[in-house]
Formats: C-alpha cells, structure tokens, sequence
C-alpha cells in the first residue's frame, strides 16, 4: 500500500535519481523510520529516501526544495528528543543515510578518519583502533548511532571530560544545503583560521541547517593502558571531593567520571539482570583513566587508598582485566534501556556549573516530592562534564510538561541548561524558549531564514515551525 501527501510527481522523481530500492513507498517498508528509539514520537513519512552518495543527496534535496516538501534527515534513530522523527502529516520525507556509511581513509600519523554520514560510530571506532588510534566519542548507542547523527546531535558521552564534545573532534564537513548545493569543506587541517568557520553552525543543529553527508574526524593516539574504577560514595558532594582528587593526582589521564544513583543500578539489576559488584549503594562513581605511560594503576591504586581512607568512599573495585572493565561499563551502559523497560519516564538531560552538582540534586528532588509526590527520580551520568540526566520515572498520575518545568526552573536556578547533550528535537521546542533569552531565540531564527528560507529542513525541530 502506497501512502503519500507529497506529490506523486515528486515521488516519481525522487525514484528516478534514486533508482530502485533508493526510495521508500511502502508502510510497511517506512514503519521503521517513523517512531524514534522510545516511541514517544509517533510519525508518517511520505516517502523515504535512501541516497548512495553526495550527488544523490544533492538531487533530492533539489527535488524536494522545487516541490516545497519538507526533509528529515535520519541516521540511526537513536536520538533521544525526536529530532529524526518526521511529523504525523504523510507530507515529510525522511532522508535516510544509511547507505552512505562508506569509512574513506583512516591516517594514523596525522590522526584523522574520514567517512560517510551513515557510517556506525562503533564502525568507525573499530577502524580507528585498527591503526592503534582512539576515536574518542562513545555513547550506548554505538552500535546504531551514526557519524552523521553525532555530528548533527553534537554527541556527548563518557569521553568529552577529556576529549572534548562531537564538535571538538570534527576537522571537515562535508553538507548539502536545503537548495541541493553541495558545500565541499573535507579539509584534514588542525588549524584553519581562513574565514568563517561555517561547519560549527551545522555541528549540533539536528538537520534543521542542512544534511551533514561527509566528515573528516581527529582521532587521538590509543593509550596502552586504561585503569576502571567503580566506587560507593556516601552522597554528590563525596563524588565531588573523589573528582577533585583524582584530578590532583591523575591530571588530564581520567576520561570518565559518572555518577549513577542506586536507584539506578537497581533497575539495571531488575530490567537487565546485571549487578554490581559492590554492596548496595546510595551512590557510585564509575571513573575511568588511560595513558601508555608506565605506572597508571599504581597511581589510581593510591588514589583509591587515599579516598577510602578519608571516607570520601567506602567501598571500591579496580577492574583487574578489560573483561572486568567491560562488566563494570556494562552496568552503567544498560540504564537507559532499563529505565525504558521500567515503564514511562520524563528525560532531562541537564548541566550545572560542576561544584553546584550537589545543591541542584538536592533542590530537585525537593521540588519534585512537593511538586509531583509519588515519582521516581533516575539520577545518572557524566558528572565530570556537570551533565546529569535527571530522568523521572512517573505513573499515571502525573503529567510530564509539569514534571519538566520543576526539573527546568531549578537547573535555570543554577544557571544551567535545559539540554547538555541530547538537543532540542520536537521534545524541547517550547521549554527551549522559556529557557533562552528572545535575542538568543531571535539570533537562531536569523541563522535559519539566512539558509533555509523555506523552512524545508526538518521543520518543528529546535525552532518552532513557521516564521
Ligand atoms: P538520529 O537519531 O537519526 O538523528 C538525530 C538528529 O540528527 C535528528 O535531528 C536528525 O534529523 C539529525 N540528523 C541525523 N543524521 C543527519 C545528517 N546526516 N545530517 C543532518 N542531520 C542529521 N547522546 C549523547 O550525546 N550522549 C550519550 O551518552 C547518549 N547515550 C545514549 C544512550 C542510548 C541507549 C540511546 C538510545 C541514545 C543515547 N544518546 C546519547 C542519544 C543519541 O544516541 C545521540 O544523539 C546520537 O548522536 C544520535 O545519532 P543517530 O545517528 O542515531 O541520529
Ligand atoms: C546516557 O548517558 O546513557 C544517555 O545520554 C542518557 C539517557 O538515557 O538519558
Ligand atoms: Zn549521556
């Protein structure tokens, strides 16, 4: 059964430069494309397009501009605020990458990979480590997210404590514009002051500025050996005092600091059947460093000695083997997918400034035991970045636009941001204006009329839709 809003002479275009398979019609065929990973977002693509290369990309894009019909670029749908989602119309295509995830060149002596959009992150990670380097983006999501999709989400992680975020790593760009033109920028130059840097304004616009179709990434030198920690602490501020030491004696060598709620690693023992190896705790920081140079281990051992003995720890685990390391990430790993299993749940991807982490979780959970009683906060993640997901596990009972604005208006009260890592999608459009000055929101509609003057490019995502 074919369904379409957009015009069928637009179809019969699109499937003529796509050629056959390149083009999606059937519902059975677009039921993948059209819910995200948490089917909290529900749409009806017109049609999706499968493109095998940039000129392809470029056709579509031309083909759609001429006809007026909107674009949602989607790499591996695992974003997490329904930026890839088409709408619920039947008059959105979805352009698909997927095909496009050729990896072109890694060079180990000047530390790059280039590859296509569509290529796997843990693709792309595998071939760096082929050549003894490190692509240091690392998320859950690995195994389906795409470079395309890290780089249009400006992707997080466990990494960006030493490494940096998405945009940190990304050297070239290649995109094309809402037009079809194609913006050829794969220079694999570490610096680059010649004009405009144009490519940061499409890192981090989730497809809403143009289609990301190629990039040119830093890699760094793999360090030999890695020391994997995890640690009860008695409560946030404890954690703080473990990151501030192990910043002293380890220097830039930590690469993850994350902070997981026992809450949380009771539903990763419930929904994914994994345990910690430590006794049951209030609170856990997982801590990972990494160097070739001799002498790690012996370093994070005393750290270890020195925080247990203080008490800023009471109980602790070095990973003896990569197998152990693995079980001990595998915990911090499965919460996600846990907390999807647990039922509903209102995500909030939240920074602070890193010494207010403890006050804000405090205010936060006092805001929602008197605002919204009987919920379950799910507190985790990257606490060396000061990015917390502060997820609320709900019932029935509770509405979670009310849910986020408690969250929302005590990060503000710590002048924080309402999404460190995961972007605005279509499920923080509206929190995004009533969390960001109107010359801000103003500044971003002039950067969106100046490349998309149609409003073509996944319209209804980080901006409202319109003008
Ligand atoms: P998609 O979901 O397909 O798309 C995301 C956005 O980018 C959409 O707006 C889409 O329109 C746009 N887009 C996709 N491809 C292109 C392109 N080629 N050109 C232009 N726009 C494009 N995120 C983090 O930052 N840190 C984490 O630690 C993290 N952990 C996660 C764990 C789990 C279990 C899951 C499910 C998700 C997690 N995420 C995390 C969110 C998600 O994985 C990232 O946002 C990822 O970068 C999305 O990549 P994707 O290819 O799946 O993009
Ligand atoms: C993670 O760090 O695991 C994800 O970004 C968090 C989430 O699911 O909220
Ligand atoms: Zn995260």
């Amino acid at each position: 059964m074919s369904q379409t809003a957009a015009p069928a002479d637009l179809l019969g275009r699109l499937e003529s430069c796509l050629g056959r398979g390149g083009l999606l019609t059937n519902a059975d065929d677009l039921a993948p494309y059209a819910v995200d990973w948490r089917r909290l977002f529900p749409g009806r693509p017109a049609a999706v397009a499968r493109p095998a290369n940039t000129a392809q990309v470029a056709a579509v894009m031309a083909a759609c501009h001429a006809a007026g019909v909107p674009v949602v670029p989607q790499g591996g749908h695992t974003g997490l605020a329904g930026g890839a989602t088409p709408d619920a119309s039947g008059g959105q295509v979805v352009l698909s990458l997927a095909r496009m995830n050729a990896i072109r060149r890694v060079d180990p002596l000047g530390l790059t990979l280039e590859a296509e959009a569509g290529c796997i992150l843990k693709v792309a990670q595998d071939a760096a480590e082929a050549e003894g380097r490190l692509l240091p983006v690392s998320l859950a999501a690995e195994g389906s997210a795409m470079l395309g999709g890290v780089i249009a989400t400006n992707a997080g992680g466990i990494n960006v404590l030493r490494y940096g975020m998405t945009r940190n790593l990304v050297l070239g760009l290649e995109v094309v514009l809402a037009d079809g033109t194609v913006v050829d920028g794969l220079r694999a130059l570490r610096k680059d002051n010649a004009g405009y840097d144009w490519k940061q304004l499409f890192i981090g616009s989730e497809g809403t500025l143009g289609i990301v179709t190629a990039a040119i990434l830093r890699l760094v030198p793999r360090p030999r050996h890695t020391a994997t920690a995890l640690l009860a602490v008695p409560d946030p501020a404890a954690a703080l005092r473990l990151l501030r030491a192990a910043q002293d004696a380890l220097g830039d060598t930590i690469q993850a600091f994350e902070l997981i709620a026992g809450e949380s690693l009771a539903l990763v023992a419930e929904h994914a059947g994994l345990t910690s190896p430590i006794a049951e705790a209030g609170w856990t920081v997982l801590m990972e460093a990494g160097s070739s140079l001799e002498g790690l281990r012996e370093a994070v051992e005393t750290l270890l000695g020195e925080v247990l003995e203080r008490g800023d720890a009471t109980d602790g685990v070095l990973a003896e083997s990569g197998q152990q390391a693995a079980a001990l990430w595998a915990l911090r790993e499965h919460i996600t997918e846990a907390e999807a299993r647990a039922g509903k749940s209102v995500k909030h991807d939240v920074s602070v400034p890193i010494p207010a982490i403890p006050d804000f979780l405090a205010a936060a959970g006092e805001a929602l035991a008197a605002g919204a009683p009987g919920t379950r906060p799910n507190i985790f993640g990257h606490m060396g970045d000061g990015n917390i997901h502060y997820n609320v596990i709900i019932g029935p009972e509770h509405g979670s636009e009310a849910i986020n604005r408690i969250v929302h208006d005590t990060v503000a009260r710590f002048g924080g941001s309402i999404s460190a890592e995961h972007g605005i999608g279509q499920y923080r459009v509206d929190e995004l204006v009533r969390h960001r000055r109107p010359e801000e929101m103003a500044l971003a509609r002039r950067i969106k009329d100046a490349l998309d003057p149609q409003g073509l490019l996944n319209p209804g995502k980080v901006l409202r839709a319109g003008p």
